[in-house]
């Protein structure tokens, strides 16, 4: 059996990233899933002369310790002003600082959800751009826009987006076995 771990890059306690992820992460066969909560890793604000007087937190290692033993991981993107949440971008940053190749080439399958009609489509390029270089292995992704008219417990809405969706994960589902 493979592990995944799933997470939202936001700290809202009813974050719409993570419903996403979760249901996505839930339709994957024969996986042991891991949903992880940023909540549970807090950090302090990164800081060049922080890291100097105190070290890197141990936080930022056992989010790391939890990407590397998953086989890949479900990510839905907040997008906050066209960029990554600063929860997010905080982490990011201080597990670079550990392993420029953070992210070990562990299959992704990278998502964004936002209220609005671009679905954070803006976050989603900036990690497409950016997650290469960092040892992402983007296998495929997906932006579901208007999350409250087009997600229900019941799965996407949208015959289009749904069909997708099923496509973006059934590539995931065969880059892990
Ligand atoms: C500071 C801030 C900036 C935001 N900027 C954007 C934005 O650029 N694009 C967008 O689609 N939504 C934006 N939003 C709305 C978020 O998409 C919305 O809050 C969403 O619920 C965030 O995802 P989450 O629920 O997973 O945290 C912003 C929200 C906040 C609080």
């Amino acid at each position: 059996m493979k592990n995944i771990i799933a997470f939202a890059g936001s700290n809202s306690k009813n974050s719409i990233n993570k419903q996403l992820a979760t249901y996505v992460a839930n339709q994957i066969n024969n996986v042991d899933i891991k949903v992880l909560d940023l909540n549970d890793f807090e950090l302090p604000l990164y800081g060049i002369d922080y890291e100097k007087d105190h070290g890197i937190p141990d936080n930022a290692q056992n989010f790391l310790n939890q990407i590397k033993a998953s086989d890949g991981i479900v990510l839905s993107l907040a997008e906050h002003n066209g960029a990554y949440s600063t929860v997010f971008k905080n982490l990011f940053d201080w597990m670079s600082r550990i392993d420029g190749k953070l992210w070990s080439d562990k299959p992704m399958l990278l998502m964004a959800t936002s209220p609005g009609g671009r679905g954070g489509a803006s976050v989603l390029q900036l990690a497409r751009n950016t997650f290469s270089h960092l040892g992402g292995n983007i296998i495929a992704d997906f932006s579901l826009p208007s999350f409250a008219q087009n997600f229900s417990i019941d799965g996407i809405v949208d015959a289009n987006l749904k069909h997708e969706l099923a496509e973006a994960t059934s590539k995931f589902e065969s880059a892990i076995y």
